[in-house]
């Protein structure tokens, strides 16, 4: 547990309250001063809101790349996809802010280019990878998965990356590697949260996240580049991001700068914070509640309002069961 900081926003179970209750949390926590920064901006055009009403957003000002890629059958879906409007503008993205509207307004001129990754630890071959090896390195894939939050929301979105297995592969690991850890970028210029913990909601920067080995050499595990078709917006951890569908959403570390391979547990931004809240296997898991709320269903985001779409049960590793032998000797209720 982190003893410096104490969060001043804490995840919250807030996508699940009625309407009224949110927008009258809005009001309040305007009038206090709490999410003013974003809504202070200009050049907001209108916009619909997960509820379907509408409400202030700026012009989308960063620039997306098309990519090419394949669309390997086994990972289409029927499901309905979480839209791309929806994708973009409801987001947890704490070094923007703390309110799911603020990294769209903020992050718009946040610069991708020039990038560096730097794979890296017990390794073999350390690797760099400059913002154009990231799209032209590996084969692109489109991969629809679902995202459950810890929050108790979830979407349905067609990313487009490769498996972070081909990665750590390049690096030839160690044999004493047993766990990958990932970072995000620290530029407090740039990241209005890392600034200032008001803006950021107090969380230790940079953010952090971590996997054992075996979780991220598993072929579902994802280093994304992109969704819908096209390069990622800031607001969903451009120009890299980790995508691991079975776990909650808080692992997919946005806007990564280094990953290293270790002998030791990785530290995770969330698990320090609040420990008994946030695990650090933070697997998807009905039968385990979060301490303030229920896991076993979620909001659904996909069209219309938030509130016009019905609960739905939550599944096991997110319904993703291939991971399960990864665990097969692990007690989920303590090792949650
Ligand atoms: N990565 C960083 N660096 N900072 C964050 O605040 N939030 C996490 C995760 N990755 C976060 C992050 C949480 S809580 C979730 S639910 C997902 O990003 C949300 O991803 P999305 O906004 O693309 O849906």
């Amino acid at each position: 547990m982190n003893k410096r900081y104490q969060p001043s926003v804490k995840l919250t179970e807030n996508d699940v309250t009625d309407e009224d209750v949110y927008l009258q949390r809005r009001k309040v926590l305007k009038s206090l001063g709490f999410i003013g920064l974003g809504s202070l901006l200009p050049n907001s055009s209108q916009a619909f809101n997960l509820f379907g009403s509408k409400e202030e957003t700026p012009t989308r000002t960063f620039v997306t790349q098309p990519l090419s890629f394949a669309k390997p059958e086994k990972y289409a879906s029927q499901e309905t996809q979480t839209p791309y409007e929806k994708v973009t503008s409801y987001n947890n993205f704490y070094e923007f802010g703390t309110s799911k509207e603020d990294p769209a307004k903020l992050a718009q001129e946040f610069k991708v280019e020039p990038w560096t990754l730097t794979i890296d630890g017990l390794v073999n071959k350390p690797i760099t990878l400059s913002y154009d090896d990231l799209t032209q390195r590996f084969s692109l894939e489109e991969r629809i998965y679902r995202l459950r939050c810890v929050e108790a929301w979830s979407m349905v979105i067609p990313w487009i990356g490769f498996p972070l297995s081909e990665l750590i592969k390049q690096a030839a690991p160690l044999s004493s590697a047993k766990y990958v850890a990932f970072e995000t970028l620290f530029d407090p210029k740039q990241m209005p949260g890392q600034a200032s913990r008001f803006v950021g909601g107090g969380l230790d920067y940079p953010y952090v996240e971590g996997l054992t080995l075996a979780e991220a050499m598993h072929p579902l595990t994802l280093m994304s580049v992109g969704l819908y078709g096209k390069t990622l917006m800031p607001q969903n951890g451009a120009p890299i991001r980790l995508v691991v569908p079975w776990k909650y959403g808080f692992k997919n570390i946005k806007s990564i700068v280094r990953i290293r391979l270790t002998d030791k547990q990785p530290r995770s931004t969330w698990n320090e914070l609040a420990p008994h809240e946030y695990g650090f296997y933070a697997n998807v898991n009905p039968n385990v509640d979060h301490p303030r709320w229920s896991q076993k269903t979620e909001r659904r985001i996909t069209a219309g309002g938030l509130l016009s779409t019905k609960r739905i049960d939550t599944q096991l590793f997110n319904g993703y069961s291939e991971v399960a032998s990864l665990y097969s000797n692990l007690d989920l209720r303590k090792f949650y």
